[in-house]
């Protein structure tokens, strides 16, 4: 049984328990059918080293750290560094998993060194983390002792890069569903603060978007939201004709006024800015981990305020609402 569905109660999550476990149960038939149909996936899952308890856990680091070389014997290292090179593409870290250096195409600290000394505290609350792929920010939460964070990340091979982490991590108030936000009941009044970061540009309805995770939250809960946004003083968005910086999903990039109205409308209030910052090649950019392209190859090389389509350059801005 997933370990959310045991906690229900003592997470007060009953009256969400049947839209729950059957979501649950849904997803973990889908997800061991998909293992089972890989021999790649099957052996790395088999032979993870079982038993293995990392000497130390470093959540705190900007690198997340498990481990050190000296706790796996030399067939146990190279079974995993072959493992964990089958899981690529990670794209958020990085991680140092038993001396392997998981250098990912993300900085993500610095995002959430952006976002930490900002949010309200975390101890003791339920957070829900929309978009979690490797678990990279669930995992620095943990130092705060929230009461637990849920994650949702539909793209399987992210989701199984969770599972590999948190087989040696073992942070027993994290959990993890590999669905999608839209797949997801709605666990009304339930979250005291939710991170969506770098999902609403991928959203054809924002607004929509925003209003269903503020149905999630209780009164005063507070939202992270960072997403793509234009420069400007104008209550406008940019729809990008087809691609943006190559991305086929990207729809709406409104700038900060813009989006401060659409979460007034979706029901928030207390909303402010409190970081903009551009994507720089130093956060983004390609390593051994992801075998795509970055964000180098994104932007027109005549002039990296462009990107190939001739649009602004990418920049991201963090904002805080409360539910009110
Ligand atoms: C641009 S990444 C952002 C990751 C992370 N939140 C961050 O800010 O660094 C978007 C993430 O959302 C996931 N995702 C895509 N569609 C989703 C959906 N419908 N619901 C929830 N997550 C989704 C992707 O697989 C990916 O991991």
């Amino acid at each position: 049984m997933h370990r959310l569905i045991k906690r229900c109660s003592e997470l007060e999550l009953d009256e969400f328990y049947v839209e729950l476990s059957e979501l649950i149960n849904e997803r973990k038939k889908h997800v061991s059918e998909y293992i089972n149909s890989e021999e790649r996936l099957k052996k790395i899952f088999n032979e993870l080293p079982s038993g293995t308890v990392p000497s130390s856990v470093d959540l705190n680091s900007d690198w997340i750290r498990i481990g050190i070389k000296k706790d796996l014997n030399t067939n146990q290292y190279e079974q995993l560094d072959r493992s964990l090179r089958d899981l690529h593409p990670w794209r958020k870290g990085p991680f140092d998993i038993f001396g392997i250096k998981v250098d990912t195409e993300w900085a993500s600290y610095m995002k959430w060194n952006r976002v930490k000394d900002h949010i309200e505290p975390l101890a003791g609350k339920r957070i829900l983390d929309i978009g979690s792929s490797s678990g990279y920010y669930m995992f620095k939460m943990v130092e705060q002792s929230p009461e637990m964070v849920l994650g949702i990340e539909p793209y399987l091979q992210f989701y199984f890069q969770y599972l590999v982490l948190q087989h040696f991590i073992q942070a027993s108030d994290i959990f993890c569903i590999p669905a999608k936000l839209e797949e997801m009941p709605v666990l009304e009044k339930y979250f005291d603060t939710i991170f969506c970061m770098g999902i609403l540009y991928h959203r054809k309805s924002p607004i929509d978007t925003l209003k269903q995770i503020h149905d999630n939250m209780r009164k005063g809960g507070e939202l992270v939201l960072e997403t793509l946004v234009i420069e400007g003083e104008s209550e406008t968005a940019l729809f990008p004709q087809n691609r943006y910086a190559k991305m086929g999903n990207v729809y709406f990039i409104p700038t900060v006024r813009c989006l401060t109205y659409w979460l007034e409308r979706a029901g928030f209030g207390n909303i402010r800015c409190i970081d903009t910052s551009p994507t720089t090649l130093k956060e983004q950019r390609k390593t051994e981990w992801i075998k795509t392209e970055s964000l180098a190859d994104f932007l027109d090389p005549d002039d990296p305020g462009k990107t190939v389509e001739g649009y602004p350059a990418p920049i991201r801005s963090v904002l805080l609402a409360n539910v009110k």
